[in-house]
């Protein structure tokens, strides 16, 4: 797993300034006020930081923009960079400025001159977790990263703030590096041997196999993994950091590690992005990771369906009727909505074995929710509007960005099949909408629910506030913090 980069909070001690060999990095608002750091850097550069608060660049920067000092005389420092920061900068503000010092360091030492700062512990999270890069398939890849130390006011207290916001990074760049594995490297198996490893942070692990799911009535997801040499599995994931017996909320992932589209085969020009389909997979894994990370006092499941959807002899047609565990037919028209197949099974089996207080499910469900929403928000569906504003909340907190859709009987009526309980798509209209009433079909009355469309935000083409292009963990941190907020009793 690529590995987050350690950051150490100590003492501000202007003594090392002046021999740090690699980047320094200081903090400079509007009108140019200094802490102790940056005063320091300032008298060792002869006034270099004063000349350039009065520079005309420094006036047009806007907050988070950074300038850096190439070789500065009197520092054995490569580059001083300076921040621009507001005043009072809110939590989102911290962490971009955080994460633009990541965007600059490289493999170089980093000290970070924070005295003046406040939340010490949210700038040290920006940077982690903008600190991230894909590097498992780059044989020239840099063995050896510098370390970043932070100089700031009260070090002990800024490390224990930053230790449940690190588990949170932590998660998030499993979520990246699942969601950024190929798929010939992640296939259901080596996914399942990827989750059931996290035993070893006190998570119960179990995986079903294909004869256990056939012995459930898993119908509807087998059939979505016929035509693939990969064997289909469930794996749950049990944190049980609550009160025992309390009912747990439930995580559910969709983890299609490709998805050709089968028989309904997808058009080959971008077919490749297909090896994010696991995303919500992916993110239940991370969120599980970061639960056991920061040893959340609540009780939260996590099960994924690993599948991979090929075309074959054994493919599932379309015009295939299925059953699912449920006991509600599906006739199969499009085989590219393969995902809703095998969500409603594990779905149906989380709510009969765990009967739980919640169920949020994560899913790269359908191109429809990027062409309503595009890459800034995900696709929010819910049955209950307190458990739904409660993670709209909890994602706004965490600038992860939510926008929530309508559910409803016309809507459902689309799914109307003249031969089955239903049908697998609801035609072009609403698609993301049509997706989402087939799964709540699935939802038992008393379960409150939230179905989370992440296609267009699990992975995207442009660089992010804290993600490099590619997977950037869309959702650990909001999941995490609803968690946080509503489930733990502390
Ligand atoms: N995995 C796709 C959805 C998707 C598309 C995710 C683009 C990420 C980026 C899903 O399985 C799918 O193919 N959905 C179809 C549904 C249609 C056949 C009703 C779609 O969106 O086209
Ligand atoms: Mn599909
Ligand atoms: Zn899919």
């Amino acid at each position: 797993m690529t590995a987050l980069t350690p950051i150490r909070f100590a003492e501000t001690d202007i003594e090392q300034i002046a021999g740090h060999a690699g980047r320094v990095a200081v903090f400079l608002d509007p009108e140019g006020r200094m802490d102790a750091g940056a005063r320091r850097v300032n008298k060792l550069t002869r006034g270099a930081l004063a000349r350039l608060v009065e520079a005309e660049k420094f006036a047009k920067s806007k907050p988070g923009d950074t300038m850096s000092l190439a070789f500065p005389t009197g520092m054995a420092a490569v580059a001083v960079d300076v921040v621009h920061m507001v005043r009072r900068p809110t939590v989102a503000e911290t962490r971009k400025a955080g994460a633009s010092l990541a965007k600059l360091r490289g493999q170089a030492d980093l000290l970070v001159l924070a005295a003046g700062m406040r939340r010490t512990a949210d700038m040290a999270f920006g940077l982690a977790m903008r600190d991230y890069s894909f590097d498992d398939h780059k044989t020239d890849a840099q063995q050896r990263k510098g370390e970043v130390v932070v100089m700031c006011a009260k070090p002990d207290q800024a490390q224990a703030a930053a230790m449940p916001l690190m588990a949170v990074a932590e998660g998030a760049f499993m979520t990246r590096d699942l969601t950024n594995a190929p798929a010939n490297i992640l296939t259901t198996t080596t996914f399942a041997e990827e989750l059931a490893a996290m035993t070893a942070l006190g998570l119960k692990v179990e995986v079903l196999d294909e004869d256990q799911l056939e012995e459930l009535g898993m119908r509807t997801l087998l059939s979505v993994g016929q035509g693939s040499d990969s064997p289909s599995k469930v794996v749950v994931m049990e944190w049980n950091g609550g009160a025992k017996g309390d009912a747990p909320l439930a995580l559910i992932g969709k983890g299609v590690v490709f998805d050709t589209g089968g028989i309904s085969l997808k058009p080959g020009a971008g077919m490749e992005d297909m090896t994010m389909d696991m995303g919500g997979a992916g993110v239940v894994a991370g969120t599980m990771r970061a639960l056991a990370r920061r040893k959340a006092a609540a009780n939260v499941v996590g099960l994924v369906g690993l599948v991979e959807n090929m075309p074959s002899g054994n493919a599932i047609r379309p015009g295939d009727v299925i059953t699912s565990m449920k006991g509600d037919t599906v006739e199969v028209i499009n085989t590219d909505a393969e995902g809703r197949l095998v969500l409603c099974d594990v779905m149906w089996y989380a709510q009969e074995r765990f009967k739980p207080v919640g169920m949020i499910d994560l899913a790269t469900l359908t191109g429809a929710i990027i062409v309503g929403l595009g890459h800034e928000n995900a696709g929010v569906f819910s049955n209950n509007d307190a458990f739904c504003n409660a993670f709209l909340k909890a994602a706004e907190a965490e600038g992860e960005g939510a926008w929530r859709m309508p559910l409803g009987q016309a809507y459902d009526d689309l799914l109307k099949s003249r031969i089955a309980d239903m049908k697998n798509v609801g035609g072009r209209a609403a698609g993301s909408v049509t997706a989402a009433q087939f799964l709540q079909r699935f939802v038992k009355p008393e379960t409150p629910w939230i179905h989370l469309d992440i296609a267009g935000v699990a992975s995207v083409k442009t660089d992010t506030a804290l993600a490099p292009k590619g997977a950037t963990g869309w959702g650990v941190a909001a999941l995490s913090r609803l968690i946080l907020d509503h489930y733990e009793k502390v």
